[in-house]
């Protein structure tokens, strides 16, 4: 099968190789004749384990190749669409690369050719509708079938995530188009992954509710989190005696400074946002969304008041990504918590695994190139990201290195009954 995917972010590069790697032939799309340039070399601009091995043997393979010109998909079936849907000014997610994809896309109608386009990036309810007037005006809604097929996988684990699904969603509004994706997923299928065929309409709400039902979950158990710690209880043993009831799962119940990434901020405020179109009361999202909000801003009220209390003055910040294995800054806690420190005068260093020695602009900041560089002279310490790296970490070590011997630990990382025991005057969150 020949498929074309537009779209070399995260998700495009991910679903390129993948797809690739079934041993389709692939060609990925981007507007940008510097990013092709790049890629082409075996080069990728994001971090994601294994990412770029699998892309340098697709492309050595010869079934994968980039572009910047879109008649190179002349002879896919199958155009994926994994361009962004940045947040707009109200939360509404903003359509304008999708449609402007669609446009291009529109050109290869010249040869008649039946085509699927199959929208991978998160769009807003009403988007497929909103792609085929678009044909329509163009005059080639004949030529394509649209097909939502919305992609549920995190950074960070962004290959297993795309290869083993636990299924795949596809609205459709055309049979023809149901017959193209069981093609192109049979590797998948093959393995028993559920195929769920819908209509289009349902298959871009299940991406929504499904994001924004998880980050329920996380302001929920963060709101628990604060509970344990008003009245003495321990979160980590709440969220296992809540889990082991199977219709609650163990999943998503880890207390944290605030969820951030690509996703669930902006999906939650882009389901509201069409909720209040539809007139439709979402108050539960809105709370996830204000509570989250505030988490952020309490955990770093929390640092000063902890850092403050112990005379701390220099601070050694571990971790800068929303999330582990992953570079990515979008909406992470660190966001907040950098700058709030800096302006209550601590001296402030930082180290991220996937960006040492890095110029950080939206921090205004130049991150330490290695752990030990960043904990080297500091009084206390504050981990905002669960990377492995730290999770490692010598407790005794740790409490040698920071003269005040303070360590404000927003992810759990460590038992505090051993942090205690080396000495640090050890914070976490909810025990
Ligand atoms: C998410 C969805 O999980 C994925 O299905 C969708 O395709 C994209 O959005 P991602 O943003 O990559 O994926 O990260 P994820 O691992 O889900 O974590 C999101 C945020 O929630 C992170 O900030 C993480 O730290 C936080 N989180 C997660 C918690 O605070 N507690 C948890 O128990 C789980």
């Amino acid at each position: 099968m020949n498929v074309c995917v537009v779209g070399c972010g995260y998700v495009g590069l991910v679903a390129a190789s993948c797809f690739a790697s079934f041993g389709m032939t692939v060609v990925c799309i981007d507007n940008s004749k510097e990013k092709i340039d790049t890629l082409q070399n075996g080069d990728i601009p994001i971090y994601e384990p294994g990412l770029k091995e699998l892309v340098q043997k697709s492309l050595s393979n010869g079934n994968l190749s980039f572009s910047s010109d879109i008649s190179d998909a002349g002879s896919a079936s199958a155009i994926v669409l994994a361009v962004g849907t940045p947040p707009g000014a109200n939360g509404e997610a903003d359509l304008s690369y999708i449609l402007s994809a669609v446009k291009e896309i529109s050109s290869l109608a010249s040869d008649n050719k039946e085509r699927a386009i199959i929208i991978k990036s998160t769009v807003p309810v009403g988007t497929s509708q909103i792609i085929r007037d678009l044909l329509d005006d163009l005059g080639v809604e004949e030529n394509f079938y649209v097909v939502s097929n919305p992609e549920f996988l995190r950074e960070g684990s962004a290959i297993f995530d795309f290869l083993h699904p636990d299924r795949i969603i596809a609205g459709i509004h055309s049979p023809k188009a149901k017959t193209l994706v069981e093609t192109l997923y049979q590797p998948l299928t093959s393995q028993n992954i559920p195929l769920l065929i819908t209509d289009n309409t349902s298959a871009e709400i299940i991406k929504y509710a499904s994001n924004a039902f998880l980050a329920t979950r996380i302001a929920y158990i963060n709101q628990i989190s604060d509970l344990c710690e008003a009245c003495g209880g321990n979160i980590e043993v709440v969220a296992k005696g809540m889990g082991l009831d199977h219709r609650i799962g163990q999943h998503y119940l880890q207390p944290g400074p605030g969820f951030g990434g690509s996703c669930f901020p902006k999906d939650a405020s882009a389901l509201l946002a069409t909720a209040r179109n539809y007139q439709v009361d979402l108050s539960i999202v809105e709370s996830t969304i204000l509570a989250n909000n505030k988490r952020k801003l309490s955990i770093v009220q929390k640092a000063i008041d902890i850092f403050k209390n112990h005379d701390v003055k220099k601070v050694a910040i571990l971790g800068l990504a929303f999330k582990p294995d992953t570079d990515d800054l979008r909406e992470s806690p660190a966001l907040y918590a950098v700058p709030a420190l800096v302006s209550q005068g601590f001296d402030v260093k930082v180290y991220d695994p996937a960006m040492p020695s890095k110029k950080i602009p939206a921090l205004n900041i130049t991150t330490e190139d290695s752990l030990v560089a960043c904990i080297k002279g500091a009084d206390a310490a504050l981990i905002l990201t669960e990377w492995q790296q730290f999770k490692m970490l010598d407790l005794q070590k740790l409490a040698d290195a920071l003269s005040a011997k303070v360590v404000f630990d927003t992810r759990n990382i460590f038992d505090a009954m051993r942090a205690a025991h080396a000495g640090l005057a050890y914070y976490s969150l909810g025990r």
